[in-house]
C-alpha cells in the first residue's frame, strides 16, 4: 500500500462526501465526547435529534455535570443503556474536579475516565485535538481488515491492537481527526458489512480484499 496515496484518496473523499452531522459542527471535546459515548450502541440516525436536544439542554460540561440525575436520564430516554450517561457524568464531575473542566489531553489521562474505552479515547483524542491516536471500533476493524486483507478473529479481544497497530502506520499526522472520521465514514456509507460498494470505493485501488474478490468475506468472527 502507498500509505501517501491512500491517505490523500481517503481524505478527499472525505472532504467531498461526509454527511452533515451535529457533531461535526466543532470539535468542542466535551460534544465529540457525548457524540461518541451516545453512537457507541446507537445508530447515526437515532442519535442525531438525541443529541441535539442533549446539547440544548447541557450546553456545556460544566451544566452537564451539575445536571440532576432525574434530568440525564431523561435526556437519556430512548437511547437505552443508562449506565453509559450515569458513568459520563461521574467522568464529567472527575474532569471538573482534576483538569479544571477542561477534558484531558493526553492517552493516560482520558483512559482513566468512566466509561471512556480505548475507542472513545482515541475519538476524542484525534477528533477534538489532532493527535494521532487510533479510534478502532467494529466499523473501522472491517473497513481495515478488508483493505490490509487482515484475518485475525475480530471476536477475540486482543485484536482490537492488531488494528491499532495498523492505524498507527497509516494514520496521517498532518490530518488525524479527518484520517479517523473517513475511516468510520467509508464504513457507514460504502464499506457495509454486505454488498459493500467497492465500485464507488474511494480506495479501492488500495484494497487487497477487493483484489482477491474476498470483500464479503471478511472481516472474519468467529462466533463462540
Ligand atoms: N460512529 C462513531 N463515531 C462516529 C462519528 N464521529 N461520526 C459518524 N459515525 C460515527
Amino acid at each position: 500500500i502507498n500509505i501517501a496515496e491512500f491517505q490523500n484518496d481517503l481524505i478527499s473523499w472525505f472532504e467531498r462526501e461526509q454527511r452533515d452531522l451535529p457533531w461535526r459542527k466543532n470539535k468542542d471535546p466535551y460534544r465529540v465526547w457525548v457524540s461518541e459515548i451516545m453512537l457507541q450502541q446507537t445508530r447515526v440516525d437515532t442519535v442525531i435529534p438525541f443529541y441535539n436536544r442533549f446539547m440544548e439542554w447541557f450546553p456545556t460540561l460544566e451544566e452537564f455535570a451539575d445536571a440532576e440525575e432525574e434530568r440525564i436520564l431523561k435526556a437519556w430516554e430512548g437511547l437505552g443503556y443508562y449506565s453509559r450517561v450515569r458513568n459520563l457524568q461521574t467522568a464529567a464531575r472527575e474532569v471538573r474536579a482534576a483538569y479544571n473542566g477542561e477534558v484531558p489531553d493526553t492517552p493516560e489521562e482520558i483512559a482513566k475516565l468512566k466509561g471512556v474505552g480505548p475507542y472513545t479515547a482515541g475519538a476524542i483524542l484525534s477528533i477534538a485535538y489532532g493527535k494521532p491516536e487510533p479510534a478502532v471500533d467494529g466499523n473501522v476493524m472491517r473497513v481495515l481488515s478488508r483493505i490490509l486483507l487482515i484475518k485475525e478473529d475480530i471476536a477475540k479481544p486482543k485484536t482490537r491492537k492488531v488494528f491499532e497497530a495498523a492505524v498507527r502506520e497509516l494514520i496521517d499526522h498532518d490530518n488525524p481527526s479527518f484520517f479517523n472520521q473517513a475511516l468510520m465514514e467509508l464504513g457507514a456509507l460504502i464499506c457495509k458489512p454486505s454488498n459493500p460498494a467497492c465500485l464507488l470505493c474511494p480506495v479501492q485501488q488500495h484494497c487487497q480484499a477487493f483484489e482477491e474478490g474476498v470483500q464479503t468475506e471478511l472481516p472474519i468472527k468467529i462466533k463462540v
